[in-house]
C-alpha cells in the first residue's frame, strides 16, 4: 500500500468486526508513528491503548451515566467553536445527515439519532481504544502536533489492514476516562480512537463523506 493508497482508504470507521487485533502489529505501528513530526521536536503526544476487561469497564462507566444526558458531561475543552457558521457549520452539519442518512435515521428520530451516537461509548464495536491526551499548558501548535501524530497512526493502520475513528465524543466523559487510566492532574484527555477491523457490509463504513472542492482551502500565488 503506498500513501495515496492509504488517505484514500482510511475513512472513520462505526462498525468494526470483533476480531481481535494483536498487541504487536499496534506496538509496530506506535513505534514507526513517533517518527510524525512536531514543533521543535516536543512530541507531546500521549495515550493509554485498551483492550479487554478495562476497556469494557470504561464502557459500563459511561454506560451508566449515559440517561443523565449534559449533567454528566465533563468536557474539559470546547469541541467545536460555540459560534462555529458558515461553511464549517454546514460540513458538519452535513456529515451527521449524511450519516443517519445511511442508517435510515431520520431527523423526526432524535431518539433513535441519540441512541446511535451512545455507540460511541462502545467504541463503534472496536475491541482496541486508544485514549489521548497532553499536557494542559500546550497551546494549538502543540494540538496541531498531536493531529499529525494520529494521521500518520491512522494511515499506519490501513497499511496493517487495520481502521479507526477519532473520537473527541470521549471528552463529554473524561471523567470516567480519567477514572479508567492514569492521566496525570496536569494533563488534558483530548480524544479516543476506536482501533479494529473495518465490517465492510455495514452502510455506516460505505456512505460517501464529501470534502470541499479545494479552492475553498487553498489560494496559489507566483505560479504561472
Ligand atoms: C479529532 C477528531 C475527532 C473526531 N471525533 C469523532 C467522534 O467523536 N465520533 C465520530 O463518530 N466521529 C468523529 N470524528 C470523525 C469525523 O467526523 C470525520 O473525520 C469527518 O467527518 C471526515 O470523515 P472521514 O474521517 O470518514 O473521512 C472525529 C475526527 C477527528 C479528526
Amino acid at each position: 500500500m503506498n500513501v495515496s493508497e492509504a488517505v484514500a482508504t482510511r475513512r472513520s470507521v462505526r462498525a468494526f468486526t470483533d476480531q481481535a487485533v494483536d498487541q504487536a502489529i499496534l506496538q509496530r505501528v506506535l513505534e514507526k508513528a513517533q517518527r510524525s513530526p512536531s514543533g521543535g521536536n516536543t512530541q507531546p503526544w500521549h495515550a493509554a491503548v485498551l483492550t479487554g476487561e478495562p476497556m469494557q469497564a470504561l464502557f459500563r462507566s459511561v454506560a451508566d451515566v449515559l440517561p443523565q444526558g449534559r449533567a454528566a458531561h465533563t468536557p474539559e475543552y470546547d469541541i467545536y467553536p460555540e459560534d462555529l457558521d458558515g461553511a464549517y457549520e454546514q460540513r458538519r452539519r452535513g456529515v451527521g445527515e449524511d450519516l443517519y442518512s445511511a442508517l435510515e435515521i431520520t431527523r423526526e428520530n432524535k431518539a433513535g439519532r441519540l441512541m446511535w451516537f451512545a455507540n460511541n461509548f462502545r467504541a463503534f464495536g472496536a475491541p482496541v481504544l486508544m485514549l489521548v491526551h497532553t499536557p494542559k499548558y500546550m497551546g494549538p501548535p502543540q494540538w496541531s502536533d498531536v493531529g499529525m501524530w494520529l494521521q500518520t497512526i491512522m494511515l499506519l493502520l490501513r497499511e496493517e489492514g487495520l481502521d479507526s475513528c477519532p473520537q473527541e465524543a470521549w471528552a463529554m466523559y473524561s471523567a470516567q476516562v480519567r477514572r479508567a487510566v492514569a492521566i496525570p492532574d496536569d494533563h488534558i484527555f483530548f480524544c479516543g480512537m476506536a482501533i479494529g477491523y473495518r465490517d465492510a457490509s455495514a452502510p455506516v463504513n460505505n456512505f460517501p463523506v464529501k470534502r470541499a472542492e479545494l479552492y475553498e482551502s487553498v489560494t496559489w500565488q507566483g505560479f504561472d
